[in-house]
């Protein structure tokens, strides 16, 4: 079937779906709750996906257990890939034949090399091709950034003034099961600081407008899924780490990963500090949310008095569907239907992608090597 570059302003956008475990899901949800878009139809390998699938978008939508057959036979302005980690570089590539529209979830891929053979295709590619690196979108990091622009240059005007150190904390729960158990080893998913912690990898670079330079890292696996057993052996995923972060401006970022920290009050935390001042935001988990609680966001001033002020930050009311993540996967798909409506740059690149992918693999071999491992290594400066 023919397949549009672009929709005009009024047109419905036409999705389809690779991938629709846990994460395909979730965007499908956002898509139906999105104004001027269709669910058109979703493939997936597994059945009992593509009938859990079924089930959320009903009959009208055709489904497929091969994304061949779903390309050659449906008419769609834009594909969202959910397929595990390992898998991106290879289902994309039918795609590069095609002028679709495509959001990758977050990671691009598992290697800097992968990475980097996806961004020379994607160079060439007709359709917008935009990485789900969705953190971004989040209305408490949202507010967050808000506080520290317009700083990327001097940082004048902002709360921070130029930002010399971030840190970044996720306390969280262990991860989930997949299909497949896809994510329990290290190879499927570019290991925990690529697969989980790319976020933060990219929250960085957005905080930071600078190259970051190297890695130092310690980490480990010491609690969770060592009981486990699969035809591969026992999942070697790390549950906890700290990871530094120099940047070439001279600025620096830390993140401090626990995943066996279910009992949080917050899941992210986020400080950043300058010449000027410190803004810190917190972020509840999905279960203290259901229990009431709402993100802080926290300014304080170096200036006289030192003041500080605390406000709670809310639900966006331009969310139609929250989902997991505080409605960023929807405002996501809000500025991805945009670009495709307006033919306009995609705001979340390959490049980001390829960034966050490399600064988690070089803090991976840091932290197996015990050294400091600079980006130039692996091949990005
Ligand atoms: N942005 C986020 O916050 C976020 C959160 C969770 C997962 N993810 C990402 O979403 C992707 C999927 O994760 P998930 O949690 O949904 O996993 P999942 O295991 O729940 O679902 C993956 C689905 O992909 C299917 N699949 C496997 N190989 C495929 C192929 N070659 N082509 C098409 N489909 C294939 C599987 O059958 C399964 O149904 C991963 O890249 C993951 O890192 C992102």
């Amino acid at each position: 079937m023919p397949m549009s570059k672009t929709a005009a302003a009024t047109d419905e956008i036409r999705y389809g779906f690779i991938g629709v475990g846990m994460m395909g899901q979730e965007h499908i949800r956002n898509v139906q709750a999105l104004p001027g878009a269709t669910v058109v139809a979703v493939a997936d390998p597994e059945s009992a996906s593509l009938a859990a699938a079924q089930e959320l978008v009903g009959d009208t939508v055709s489904s497929y257990l091969s994304t061949a057959e779903m390309l050659a036979k449906e008419s769609l302005d834009a594909v969202v890939i959910s397929s595990p980690n390992f898998t991106h570089r290879s289902v994309l590539e039918p795609l590069w034949e095609t002028s679709l529209n495509l959001l990758i979830e977050k990671p691009l891929c598992t290697t800097v090399p992968d990475c980097l053979e996806v961004q020379s295709a994607a160079q060439h590619h007709d359709g917008i091709v935009w990485v789900g690196l969705e953190y971004r979108y989040m209305p408490p990091v949202q507010r967050f950034l808000e506080e520290l622009a317009p700083g990327e240059v001097d940082g004048s005007g902002s709360s921070t003034g130029r930002v010399r150190m971030l840190s970044i904390r996720e306390h969280r729960f262990p991860f989930l099961e997949k299909v497949g158990h896809w994510n329990r080893f290290s190879a499927n998913t570019g290991g925990t600081l690529v697969e989980k912690c790319c976020h933060f990898f990219d929250l960085m670079r957005l905080v930071i407008p600078s190259k970051p330079i190297s890695v130092m890292a310690s980490g480990a696996q010491d609690l969770n899924h060592l009981e486990e057993q699969y035809p591969e052996g026992t999942p070697d995923i790390l549950d906890n780490a700290f990871v530094i972060v120099d940047f070439e401006n001279g600025a620096r970022a830390s993140l401090d990963l626990s995943m066996f920290a279910e009992g949080s009050a917050f899941e992210q935390e986020l400080v950043a500090v300058g010449d000027l001042g410190k803004v810190e935001v917190k972020i509840p988990g999905f279960m203290e949310v259901s229990r009431g609680r709402q993100a802080e966001l926290t300014v304080g001033s170096r200036g006289a008095g030192w003041p500080v002020t605390t406000s709670l930050i809310g639900t966006e009311e331009s969310v139609l569907y929250v989902g997991a993540h505080h409605g960023a996967s929807y405002l996501e798909h809000v500025d991805f239907c945009d670009a495709i409506r307006n033919d306009t740059a995609p705001l979340v690149t390959v490049e980001d992608g390829l960034w966050s992918v490399a600064m988690g693999a070089a803090a991976q071999i840091a932290l197996s090597e015990r050294r400091s491992v600079t980006l130039a290594e692996l091949g990005l400066s």
